[in-house]
């Protein structure tokens, strides 16, 4: 495959998610309002151990989507299958971060990350020295007892992160993660996301605004037209593994950053129906 080519799918074999012709539209605000279509067959594909990016516009369905794929939405046709089963409606069936922290304000940070792991029937006494090692990892040692309102926003994005993490699913959805850090927060983040998905072997989908987080992290990148959202590019990423910062500085870089904010801007172009 060719370096920033359009490409068609995942090489070689089944993917571990696959998405077909997905539609979901919600029903309009008042009544007699018309439906608000939302994804309009969105068609795309994740390989097992890939990192896979999401770029689109605000209000384009990125959430949406997740929704679908954590089984808190049901589509309105189209087929979403996790290798190979359907699982449509399903929860549990993938580690979901979402967009916003969601933790739960009477339990504890660590208690907060145990959650994953405990829904998935894994015990605490296995599970705990790994989330406090996490939390540690995330710079959230230390703050094991503390309360989720007694965090920063970045702070509790990152033990949203952590508790994602713990669960056993093969699948990580990550809705905009490092939206509020600082930057030099994020870059640090970014790269120990990066280093994480090596080790841990699992395949990530990223939604995000930046076109550079997707360029340092991903093996592909989505682009999502604004709604009623379809796949309008995906592009290779054709650096191995691992990057670093010093990536975003090669000629490669700066034109696949362009070609990608081309593609962008002529996705906030199309007219919202
Ligand atoms: N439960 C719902 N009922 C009605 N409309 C909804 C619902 N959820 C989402 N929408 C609409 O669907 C569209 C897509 O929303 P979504 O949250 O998926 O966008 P997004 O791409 O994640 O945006 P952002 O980048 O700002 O997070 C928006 O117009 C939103 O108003
Ligand atoms: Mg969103």
């Amino acid at each position: 495959m060719k370096e920033g080519a359009h490409v068609s799918a995942v090489t070689g074999g089944e993917p571990l998610l696959a998405l077909e012709h997905i539609r979901k539209s919600f029903p309009g605000a008042g009544k007699g309002d018309a439906a608000v279509k939302v994804l309009d067959g969105v068609t795309l594909q994740v390989g097992s151990g890939e990192f896979v990016a999401i770029l689109g516009p605000s209000g384009s369905g990125k959430t949406t989507l997740f929704r679908l794929i954590g089984g808190l939405l049901q589509p309105d046709s189209g087929a979403i299958r996790l290798g190979g089963e359907d699982i449509a409606g399903q929860r549990g069936r993938i580690g979901y971060m979402p967009q916003q922290p969601s933790l739960l304000p009477w339990r504890n940070v660590l208690d907060n990350v145990l959650m994953a792991a405990e829904i998935a029937g894994i015990s605490r006494k296995e599970a705990e020295p790994k989330a406090r090692e996490w939390l540690v990892r995330a710079g959230l040692g230390g703050c094991e007892s503390a309360y989720p309102h007694e965090l920063s926003g970045g702070m509790q994005q990152r033990a949203s992160f952590v508790r994602a993490l713990l669960g056993p699913q093969q699948l990580l959805c990550l809705d905009e993660p490092f939206g509020a850090l600082d930057a030099m927060t994020r870059l640090e983040m970014q790269l120990w996301l990066g280093s994480l998905w090596q080790e841990s072997g699992r395949a990530v989908l990223l939604v995000t605004h930046s076109i550079d987080e997707a360029l340092l992290l991903a093996d592909r990148v989505y682009v999502l037209s604004a709604k009623p959202a379809t796949v309008l590019e995906e592009v290779k990423v054709p650096w191995p593994h691992p990057r670093s910062e010093a990536n975003m500085a090669e000629p490669q870089f700066v034109r696949l950053r362009q070609q990608l904010y081309d593609v962008l801007r002529k996705a906030k172009e199309v007219p919202q129906r």
